[in-house]
């Protein structure tokens, strides 16, 4: 089958390329990178020449990046070698963030795995691994110079990584592409049983629009920081709860319920479009209400990556298509949360 989708990125130097598994098993790289669950699409030539990890976001530190180096060093890698990361999230920021730094920056190529790696990970050019309990506390901007994506690899992803995926796809169409949000909203069975014509649609028109914004603001002074609608409620909850019990996506799903409530109440946007908005998130069936404490929750909301000279910012949805950029009262992120 043809390569049917090349998409290109000027500024970030970045090509999606949409390929097929066997297309993917004899690229050619003089590194690669995957975890244990995902050296499976790895041709035996490819493991032979591989850094395999441990899955998740436990190996997402120091240590793994100074493994890929190291191999790097080993098989006496230049600026001009190539290394290509094979994997969901973990493997795309890791992967980035060595090859940037190896000789202060050799290519770099990303095969994202998980719907999540494909709509939003290895798209934008973000790298890093965490810090101790800080979260992608250390990192770069390296956009990879070519990212493959090949739907296919998601028929392995279990469900729960699959729907982590979705929340950024909801939250892709909510700011800006209201004929996603009404495929999401007029083919939800379809979507969650993973039909591949619908998968490859929302993955593509959810790199469109990831890739537009990045291409405007790739080291996030502005615009970019609208990805983040749900985030900030959401990191709180992924925070508190340890960054296990809920995933990321659930985390993200939940504030985004927040951040809408947040709209309404102080009349940014109409109740037909917050009913909207919770429509489509209980139709994916995320959990939007837990019971934790307040005091916790804003408490780790004041440690969020993204305040910026101390000031708490939130991304709320404006309309369709439409968001805001807003500090908010105390009182009123305590009425939402209780
Ligand atoms: N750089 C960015 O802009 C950006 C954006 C969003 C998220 N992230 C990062 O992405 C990470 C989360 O990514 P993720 O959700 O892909 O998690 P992940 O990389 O941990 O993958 C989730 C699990 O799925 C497994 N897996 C991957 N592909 C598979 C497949 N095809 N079949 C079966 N199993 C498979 C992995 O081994 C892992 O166990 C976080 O570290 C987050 O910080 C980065």
């Amino acid at each position: 089958m043809d390569i049917i989708q090349t998409i290109h990125f000027p500024t970030t130097d970045s090509v999606l390329t949409r390929a097929l598994p066997v297309e993917v098993s004899q690229m050619k790289a003089d590194l690669y990178v995957a975890d244990t669950n995902t050296e499976q699409f790895l041709s035996p030539e490819q493991k032979e020449r591989a850094v395999i990890l441990p899955p998740g976001e436990s190996a997402k530190h120091f240590a793994s990046v100074e493994q890929i180096v190291g191999r790097a060093l080993e098989y006496k890698l230049d600026r001009t070698s190539l290394i290509l990361g094979i994997g969901g999230g973990v493997i795309c920021d890791m992967t980035a963030f060595a090859a940037s730094l190896y000789m202060r920056g050799c290519r770099v190529e990303l095969v994202p795995t998980t719907l999540l790696s494909m709509v939003d990970a290895a798209v934008g050019g973000k790298t890093g691994v965490d810090y101790g309990t800080y979260k992608n506390m250390l990192g770069t901007f390296y956009p990879a110079q070519r990212v493959i994506i090949c739907p296919e690899f998601l028929t392995t992803l279990p469900q729960k990584e699959f729907l982590c995926g979705l929340a950024e796809a909801i939250k892709s169409a909510l700011l800006g592409d209201r004929e996603l949000l009404e495929l999401l909203e007029n083919k939800t069975q379809a979507i969650l049983a993973r039909d591949p014509e619908l998968v490859e649609e929302m993955v593509i028109r959810c790199v469109r629009f990831k890739g537009a914004i990045v291409e405007e603001d790739l080291r996030e002074s502005g615009v970019r920081a609208s990805l983040n609608l749900g985030h900030t409620f959401g990191h709180a909850l992924e925070s508190i709860t340890g960054f296990t019990a809920v995933s990321h996506g659930e985390a993200v799903a939940w504030g985004m319920a927040k951040a809408a409530k947040a709209a309404l109440k102080r009349g940014d946007i109409d109740k037909s479009y917050f009913d909207r908005i919770i429509a489509i998130l209980e139709a994916y069936d995320y959990r939007l209400e837990y019971d934790f404490s307040v005091d916790e929750l804003i408490d780790a909301m004041g440690h969020d990556k993204k305040i910026q000279a101390g000031k708490k910012r939130y991304i709320l949805p404006a309309g369709l298509e439409k968001h805001l950029i807003t500090e908010l009262d105390e009182e009123l992120v305590r009425e939402i949360l209780g």
